[in-house]
């Protein structure tokens, strides 16, 4: 384990397993309908993205935004797109792919963009839901793990943009961020 690392919340086998059976689901959910546009919010989602796309059994197509909320703005936040997707998206089924679920403000910013630009429909899968953070109404419909009001590192999560690449989920030690 990483000596800044307090505990390991989910290891590497279990966010393996868990998206197995994700993946599962959402090949179930989307037989029949036309297959989905993976949508991953860059950075953290990265390693996510790679983890569930494998387990998703259908003719996707993935596609990569990068946003940043604007610092400071609180919960009424605003988000600035620095990498925008390389297609049309109107009339198409989306899956936002997050690593996590924290306020709620990208997400659910991210998804009335989406929309705006005629997305048929778009769905959230993270990795990730904090529940106890929100601020704003957002839903997500496919959830790996809640985690607890914990400052969480990760398999795509940072701290000053450090600890992305751990291959489990742990809590980082207070006095690394304190
Ligand atoms: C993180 C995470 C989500 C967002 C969730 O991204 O990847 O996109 O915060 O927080 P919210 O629910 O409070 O909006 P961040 O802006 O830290 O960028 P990163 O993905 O590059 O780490």
């Amino acid at each position: 384990m990483h000596q800044d690392v307090e505990k390991i919340l989910v290891t590497e086998e279990e966010i393996t397993e868990r998206c197995k059976e994700l993946g599962r689901q959402i090949t179930q959910d989307y037989t029949g309908k036309k297959a989905p546009i993976l949508v991953s919010i860059l950075k953290g989602a990265a390693p996510f993205m790679t983890e569930i796309s494998k387990r998703i059994d259908l003719d996707v197509e993935m596609e990569f935004m990068c946003v940043s909320s604007y610092a400071g703005t609180g919960s009424t936040g605003n988000i600035k797109i620095i990498m925008d997707l390389q297609r049309d998206i109107a009339g198409e089924n989306i899956l936002l792919i997050e690593d996590i679920v924290d306020t709620g403000i990208t997400l659910s910013k991210v998804k009335k963009m989406l929309l705006d630009r005629g997305a048929n429909e778009v769905k959230i899968v993270t990795m990730l839901d904090k529940k106890e953070r929100r601020v704003t109404e957002i839903h997500a419909d496919y959830v790996a793990f809640n985690v607890p009001n914990e400052f969480v590192i990760g398999f795509g999560l940072d701290y000053n943009q450090k600890y992305r690449n751990l291959p489990f989920i742990g809590v980082l030690k207070e006095e690394c961020y304190k």
